[in-house]
């Protein structure tokens, strides 16, 4: 009888010391299986019972019991105390730490064409010009026929043009063919306009061609309109735009619709003149293109080219950005690059 006496206490002060050293709620499970479960230490000592004389059996049955109740009793307090640690743990891993600063939602802002397009489109009004909305999609004849673009012109090329699966239905290459909308939209009155919008041209993209990219064309007809009058408006719009005091240089060079025709530069606004990689040692920028509306030009637009006369002008509005901004790759624009239009 002694010696299952003696075996309890051993299983017991076994089973107490393995339990105190379970530190989760796994290990306790697995303590339940070595001791009270149906393969226990405690259960194969219970089942042995049987064993004993009559006499014997109630003392031993009485302690084994208790050992039991004991050990299930202990169980219970650990997994408790477990517990409490557990969420202890979590909550305290979970903390919110009310000092810390917020974390700001990200703001939109207006895409650099944009923000350069508005810059642009509130310079020219302010000298008196007014937005005139023109199609994207063209005819064959307005962006290019009634341009005075010969036939044969190049620009009417495949490579050049993207055209539709409608006949002589294209994306137009250039904002031009707004000058014949708003020419026929108020002739013969005098006007003063500018067509913002996109283009889009059929070659390959580089780090200084897009293919769509925005323009914004201006055009005055009126009665005395000078090519004075153009030189006046560009200057001021590129001391405007790039600085107090800029200095613009008109070049020679043809368009079908102007004569004369010209492109026309504003000195480096990183060397001032001095020749730079900017510049390319030029001291210039080319910024637009320009000249005295074409005689065949206004008379498709309505007006008679005797009496009026005209200048228009088409310039890049990335390309403008680019050079206001420092930015190098027009690719940037339009690869919804946030980095990029987060800048700028
Ligand atoms: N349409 C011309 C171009 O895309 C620019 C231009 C506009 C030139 C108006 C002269 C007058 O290059």
């Amino acid at each position: 009888m002694n010696t299952w006496i003696e075996q309890l206490e051993q299983v017991q002060t076994e089973a107490e010391t393995a339990l105190a050293g379970a530190q989760n709620t796994p290990a306790t499970e697995q303590w339940h299986a070595d001791y009270l479960g149906r393969k226990g230490k405690l259960t194969a000592l219970l089942r042995g019972l049987g064993q004993l004389s009559p006499s014997e059996r109630p003392l031993v049955g009485r302690q084994a019991n208790q050992v039991k109740e004991l050990l299930e009793g202990a169980l219970a307090a650990r997994q408790a105390a477990i517990a409490a640690e557990e969420l202890q743990r979590s909550l305290a891993a979970e903390g919110i730490d009310v000092t810390l600063p917020g974390r700001r939602p990200l703001l939109g802002k207006l895409h650099p064409t944009h923000q350069a397009m508005r810059e642009m489109v509130d310079i020219l009004k302010q000298m008196g010009f007014q937005v005139f909305d023109s199609p994207e999609v063209e005819s064959d004849e307005y962006n290019f026929g009634l341009l005075n673009f010969p036939p044969d012109h190049p620009a009417r090329e495949m490579q050049d043009t993207f055209f539709t699966t409608t006949p002589n239905l294209i994306l137009r290459t250039h904002t031009s063919p707004g000058q014949i909308h708003a020419m026929r939209r108020y002739a013969p009155e005098p006007i003063r306009v500018i067509l913002p919008g996109k283009c889009f041209r059929n070659e390959d993209v580089t780090a200084r061609s897009e293919m769509m990219f925005y323009q914004i064309e201006g055009l005055a007809v009126g009665r005395k309109i000078t090519f004075s009058d153009l030189k006046g408006t560009l200057l001021n719009f590129a001391n405007q735009m790039y600085g107090e005091g800029r200095q613009i240089r008109f070049r020679k060079s043809y368009f079908p619709f102007t004569e004369p025709s010209v492109e026309v530069d504003v000195d480096c606004i990183l060397c001032g003149g001095a020749g730079c990689r900017l510049c390319k040692q030029t001291g210039w920028l080319e910024i637009l293109g320009a000249g005295m509306v074409h005689p065949v030009v206004l008379q498709n637009g309505g007006y008679d080219p005797a009496l009026f006369s005209g200048f228009a002008f088409g310039m890049g509005i990335e390309r403008q950005a680019m050079l206001k901004r420092g930015i190098d790759d027009i690719r940037l624009f339009y690869s919804n690059d946030t980095r990029f239009l987060a800048r700028v």
